[in-house]
């Protein structure tokens, strides 16, 4: 976790453990993995094909096994975002939004940064910027959104169980203002 802040707020923290505390509510969790050094070779370029996505995939398969020991995940993919990717706006525009999932939605940051949001039970909104090394796992039903900083560039696993249900449910609560960091 690199920072986080309150809505309306010009406030940046990086005191974790209160955050850890006004995220245990919606069960959210945070958790730190470092890289493993054999995933270099794929985190320096903003782009992967095919090919090389495999292979960081594979490099990062500790993670991944003893996410399927304790969550039973099934499967994992890529997401990466840099600059000049086509659909940077689009996908950008799509995620932040405030939406739900049915299943939970797990993420570990490989390279770069990324920014979740969420809604406190009390209305209460925060954004936190997390960054490589950086794991969170958000409970079905939890009021969230996701954007890209200032950096517009990350490169992050996604796991998956097979129960599916992670096409986002848009909420009609709107965001409070956040300044992009
Ligand atoms: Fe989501």
């Amino acid at each position: 976790m690199k920072s986080w802040q309150w809505g309306n707020a010009a406030e940046l923290s990086t005191d974790g453990a209160q955050l850890a505390a006004q995220l245990a509510p919606l069960g959210v969790r945070l958790r730190a993995y470092p890289v493993a050094s054999a995933a270099a070779p794929w985190l320096a370029p903003a782009q992967l094909d095919a090919s090389e996505q495999e292979r960081l995939l594979s490099a990062l398969d500790g993670v991944f096994q003893e996410l399927q020991r304790e969550r039973g995940y099934q499967d994992r993919d890529l997401v990466i975002l840099y600059p000049e990717h086509p659909l940077l706006a689009e996908l950008d525009a799509k995620f932040c939004r405030i939406h739900i999932h049915e299943d939970e939605e797990v993420r570990y940051i490989v390279d770069g940064e990324g920014v979740f949001g969420f809604v406190l039970p009390d209305g209460r909104q925060l954004e936190v910027t997390i960054s490589a090394g950086d794991y969170i796992d958000i409970p079905a039903g939890v009021e969230h959104w996701f954007r890209l900083n200032g950096l517009q560039r990350i490169k992050a696993v996604r796991y998956f169980s097979a129960r599916g249900g992670w096409v986002p449910v848009y909420q009609e609560r709107s965001m409070q203002e956040f300044p992009r960091p």
